[in-house]
């Protein structure tokens, strides 16, 4: 008997209904190929593979077995819409659970101003229970199955869910599966001695083979943090540590972490949460020689988990938080024969970058040449798009095109434009792990600080409060209609500033990303409805885009996006157009008006007259478009 067969005659399938059985056998026979071919890859040269092929069934038919009916109905609903993550009215929001509602019932208790705005999709950032003390804001897990106490309860996770869901808001949680804290239960027993937990991470009883990796590591966090590697007097081993030296890298070369996480991950899915955002993917697999970032068998892994997941469990969609360089980034939802076959979603952090570095420079020609290298992401996968998140902005990754050591002129001009350093600067932000002489990782601050609202208040200069108002509604303009989930980041659809209180707490004060972690300011909230207020101009602004966008059909998901080359290198010009309707989106970076001529615009395919879905204004073609500073035009054809 075959191993697909023999998972639909699990014992466990047995005692569930006919109906069930089938789906299950169904979804087997589609995706165990996939799971197997991925499996085998990784884990053929072990010499019980074949019981490791059946400990991984084992775990799906328990997960599946223990699916709630009315997620089991989820998965059908979503086997038949595919694309319901592509979908325009898809809008994402992202936070702190603490931050943001408290505990997990605070956050329940706020569900009506997320759908209020429009949300349907809300990412809460580690929801586990972490280490005590410092734990990386949370992504230092020390128990997968259990939930933060200070937040909650698993059944708080399971009300969350279901509350969310009852509103058409998909609940995202994250899931830190390239490293334990160092009080995980495993990463204890290792320190005690127990060797088949010291087989569960990279542990070295000296610095020979730590030292010739470092040869071709690069540094995540080269100030706080140097090194890879981290000494554990206790069990007298060296351990990898890529982040913080208490975040200890699993090994997934050992079947037996794949089991787990497999096994963590159903778990989460079977409270209710749809989307799991897979943090730092790109690093799950070490290779000597290499930096260990983006290994062919990282995606093995994502391909095999996903197969996996698929038959269990298929409504849980994946998320690939892979913070890499363009070339590698599109990868991680699946390229070749595997299109698909990897995370359904997967971060822009390369738009993101571009587009606060072409405003920097005031001109777009980067943003579309670097995007325009880029492969288009496979059917049924989607980008989240976004402008800012919970990390820095990391500016190496445009370095692609650089030889030779230490950071270009671009970035380290970038860097100080950032932090307010350089002449001319709007922004109020903060260098992240960036020395003197080191490495420029990158940029921490909030959105409305980093676009120039914070100086422009202080000064109480109007024209440059216009300003900067003008910079954050081209940004959400342009990740709104690009192509992919728009994920908003707590605190920026009301313009919150930067939050300096981290300076004061030890445990946080070397970590400048704190400055953009604050406390959800819900008296600002309550100021969103009152008209004149600049929380309602910022607020308004991105509900307008938000209306805008939920029922354009051209903005599906399926809808390809190009950037075009310009004449003006001030302006970005794409085009999205497909089956269900297009676009030509024109943004003006510069802080003076553009022009771009209306030839260019017929030569990109768009017929006079044009209607601008954001403002209605019309073009009728007889005269150049003249674009005002920081304008972002949603151009659709129209016949009236
Ligand atoms: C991801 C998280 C980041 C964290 C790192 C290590 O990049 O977004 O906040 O520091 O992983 O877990």
């Amino acid at each position: 008997m075959s191993f697909s067969q023999s998972i639909v005659h699990h014992p466990l399938l047995d005692q569930q209904p006919a109906g069930d059985r089938d789906l299950f056998a169904i979804r087997a026979e589609l995706f165990t190929s996939d799971a197997e071919e991925a499996l085998f890859a990784l884990y053929g040269q072990q010499p019980d593979y074949d019981d490791w092929l059946s400990r991984f069934y084992d775990i799906i038919a328990e997960g599946f077995a223990a699916r709630p009916d009315d997620l089991k109905k989820l998965d059908q609903q979503r086997v038949h819409i595919p694309d319901w993550f592509q979908k325009p009215h898809m809008m994402g929001y992202s936070a702190y659970a603490d931050r943001f509602g408290g505990t997990l019932a605070g956050v329940a208790d706020r569900l009506d101003y997320l759908a209020d705005m429009g949300i349907t999709y809300l990412h809460l950032m580690p929801i586990t229970k972490p280490c005590a003390g410092e734990n990386d804001g949370g992504y230092a897990v020390e128990d997968y199955e259990m939930i933060d106490p200070r937040l909650g309860t698993m059944a708080d996770l399971e009300r969350l869910a279901a509350a969310c869901r009852d509103r058409g808001i998909s609940l995202v949680s994250d899931l830190a599966l390239n490293h334990t804290a160092d009080s995980h239960a495993w990463a204890k027993a290792a320190k005690a001695g127990d060797p088949h937990y010291q087989a569960y991470y990279h542990c070295f009883p000296d610095r020979r083979l730590p030292d010739l990796y470092e040869q071709s590591l690069d540094e995540v966090f080269p100030i706080n943090a140097p090194g890879n590697f981290t000494h554990i007097p206790q069990m007298d081993r060296w351990v990898w540590t890529t982040f913080y030296p208490y975040q200890w890298d699993l090994n997934y070369s050992n079947p037996a972490v794949f089991a787990e996480m497999l096994r963590i991950m159903l778990q989460l899915a079977n409270r209710g949460v749809e989307v799991l955002r897979l943090d730092s993917v790109a690093f799950m697999w070490k290779a000597m020689g290499t930096d260990c970032r983006n290994q062919p068998q990282a995606h093995q892994l994502l391909r095999a988990f996903r197969a996996l997941l698929r038959i269990a469990a298929p409504a849980l969609a994946l998320k690939a938080e892979a913070i890499v360089a363009p070339e590698h980034l599109t990868a991680y939802l699946g390229e070749g024969a595997h299109a698909g076959k990897e995370c359904q979603l997967g971060y822009h952090n390369t738009l993101m970058v571009l587009l606060w570095s072409a405003l920097a420079e005031g001109r777009a020609d980067r943003l579309t040449r670097m995007l325009r290298r880029m492969p288009s992401p496979p059917a049924n996968t989607s980008w989240i798009t976004y402008v800012r998140c919970h990390d820095d902005i990391g500016w190496p990754v445009l370095d692609v095109e650089r030889q030779g050591d230490g950071p270009s002129d671009h970035v380290r001009f970038l860097s100080d434009f950032y932090a307010g350093r350089s002449a001319n600067s709007f922004a109020r932000g903060q260098s992240f792990q960036t020395g003197e002489d080191r490495a420029v990782h990158g940029t921490s601050g909030m959105l409305a600080s980093l676009a120039g609202l914070e100086s422009a208040c202080d000064a109480g200069n109007d024209q440059a409060i216009t300003q900067a108002m003008a910079r954050i509604s081209l940004l959400h303009s342009i990740i709104f209609a690009f192509g992919g989930i728009p994920l908003l980041y707590m605190g920026d659809e009301l313009g919150m500033l930067n939050d300096h209180s981290f300076e004061g707490d030890p445990q946080k004060a070397a970590d400048t990303r704190w400055l953009h972690r604050p406390t959800m300011d819900w008296a600002k909230a309550d100021e969103r409805h009152e008209k004149g207020s600049l929380t309602h101009r910022i607020y308004s602004t991105i509900r307008h885009l938000i209306d805008c966008r939920a029922d354009f059909p051209a903005l599906h998901g399926d809808t390809p996006s190009r950037p075009l080359s310009a004449a003006n290198p001030h302006i970005f010009v794409m085009r999205r157009s497909g089956a269900r309707g297009r676009l030509l989106l024109l943004a003006n970076f510069s802080a003076s008006p553009q022009i771009i001529t209306a030839d260019e615009v017929i030569a990109a395919r768009f017929r006079f007259p044009l209607k601008d879905r954001l403002s209605q204004s019309r073009f009728d073609g007889l005269d150049d478009l003249v674009l005002a500073p920081y304008a972002c035009h949603w151009l659709e054809e129209t016949n009236a």
